[in-house]
């Protein structure tokens, strides 16, 4: 069960509008955000991560062609009712689990424009209700689930928008949205004072960089209809978060002391998936025996 109360949000936006050029050529006919961690894609997680924290729709925005992601979230009433008809209950849970976590709506982003303006592509969906919005990247895999849960908390608390950290090394650095942030008398939440994207590690203000969760304001969009091309020459979702905070706007960061994965990289999943996979029953024996043995090969 999700948070109630102001803290809550029922609209989570998933940006799923990238061309996934580091895993072409696979990618040339399959969304990355359906490429699998062991048996379920990268966007199901991010679904039930959004579900779990309480939201009841999830807006996916795509770029043109890549609407197949939406159908994932589709019922499929034919395998069902044959899954059904052989007694494969497990796997029927797990075709019907999708459908039933979140209702989906798509927005389509026509031209690559950046992260703030694929989030600004679901403005149009939201209604009266929407006072603030999740977005969770795709890539972005944050374990254990439920930091938007605490950061719901924190934005009751405070008001205003809530975002997620990571402290990164700094070498690391400027791949990040990274944060000036004051301490609070909580040890794991700060308050934002400024947010620079991707800066070099020499220029960058702290070590705390943006891991991909944010619960935001409504303002936001206000917000991202008045910022310039920023880093890269893109719309970026971290100029529009730096604006609001130099109009007074409070902004706070949850640091998250738990695992991250980048699915958006071929090596990251592979990690996400070797990771879940030794979690699971059925294959995690036989794969850590396996791994251990090649692990002692002189060769890679
Ligand atoms: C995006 C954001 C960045 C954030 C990062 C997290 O960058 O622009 O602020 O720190 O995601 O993964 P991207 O990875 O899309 O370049």
């Amino acid at each position: 069960m999700g948070p109630v109360g102001y803290g809550a949000v029922r609209t989570a936006i998933v940006p799923a509008a990238g061309l996934g050029t580091r895993f072409l050529p696979t990618t040339k006919t399959v969304p990355k955000e359906l490429l699998p961690v062991v048996d379920t894609p990268a966007i199901e997680y991010v679904a039930a991560e959004a579900a779990q924290a309480g939201a009841q729709r999830l807006v996916l925005v795509v770029s043109p062609g890549k609407e197949s992601v939406a159908a994932h979230f589709d019922p499929n009433p034919d395998l069902e009712a044959g899954l059904r008809g052989h007694g494969k209950e497990a796997l029927l849970a797990k075709v019907r689990r999708a459908p039933e976590l979140i209702g989906v709506e798509v927005a389509v982003q026509d031209k690559p424009l950046g992260l703030g303006h694929a989030v600004g592509c679901a403005e149009p969906l939201l209604d009266d209700s929407d006072d603030a919005v999740a977005v969770l990247l795709p890539d972005d895999f944050v374990l254990p689930t439920g930091v938007l849960i605490t950061m719901a908390v924190i934005r009751q608390r405070y008001g205003g928008s809530v975002l997620c950290a990571f402290d990164v090394p700094r070498e690391q650095i400027s791949a990040y949205g990274v944060f000036t942030v004051d301490d609070t008398d909580e040890p794991d939440v700060k308050r934002v004072r400024g947010m620079v994207e991707k800066p070099a590690p020499e220029a960058a203000p702290s070590t705390f960089a943006a891991a991909g969760r944010y619960l935001l304001d409504r303002a936001v969009f206000d917000a991202l209809h008045r910022i310039a091309p920023g880093s890269g020459g893109e719309l970026q979702l971290t100029d529009a978060i730096a604006l609001l905070i130099d109009e007074g706007h409070p902004v706070h960061v949850v640091v998250h002391r738990g695992e991250r994965h980048d699915l958006g990289n071929p090596g990251g999943l592979l990690r996400a998936s070797v990771d879940f996979a030794l979690k699971d029953p059925e294959i995690g024996p036989e794969l850590r025996s396996w791994l251990l043995n090649r692990l002692e090969q002189e060769n890679p």
